[in-house]
């Protein structure tokens, strides 16, 4: 095999392991098994506030999926703590794993904004 042909080869296979993208259905199912759809809705799209909380909740649906990711991970390290209280979002998106973000962020980018 030439080299650069090995050297092609060998680079997606670094980039499709290091940045394994989100599977719709695996994310479909962790959504609905985290329960993230009691608060965003099983499209993403619910925005109603929570009880006497003035934040409601935010939209999901049709946001990049880098975007959804960034921000889970940015809950799962704490860099990001929410300020609602009965969300949890940091406890929640810190028992996810990383493709678990991957596969979640896939879903709801994927939905149809309304
Ligand atoms: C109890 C209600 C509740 C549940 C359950 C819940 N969320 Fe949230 N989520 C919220 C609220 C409220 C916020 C806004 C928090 C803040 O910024 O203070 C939020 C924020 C987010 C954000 C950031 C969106 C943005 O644009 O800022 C993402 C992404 C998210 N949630 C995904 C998830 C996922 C994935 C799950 C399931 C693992 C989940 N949520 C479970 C209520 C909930």
């Amino acid at each position: 095999m030439h080299k650069i042909t090995l050297l092609i080869f060998f680079a997606s296979y670094v980039t499709s392991t290091a940045f394994a993208e989100g599977d719709y259905d695996k994310g479909k199912e962790l959504a609905k098994s985290w329960e993230c759809i009691a608060c965003h809705g099983l499209t993403g799209n619910e925005r109603r506030p929570e009880g006497p909380q003035i934040q409601s909740t935010p939209m999901l649906a049709g946001q990049p999926a880098s975007y959804l990711a960034r921000t889970l991970n940015q809950f799962k390290a704490r860099v990001r703590v929410d300020d609602h209280l009965s969300s949890k979002m940091s406890d929640r998106a810190g028992a996810l794993s990383g493709q678990d973000i991957e596969d979640i962020a896939a879903y709801f980018s994927a939905q149809k904004r309304y």
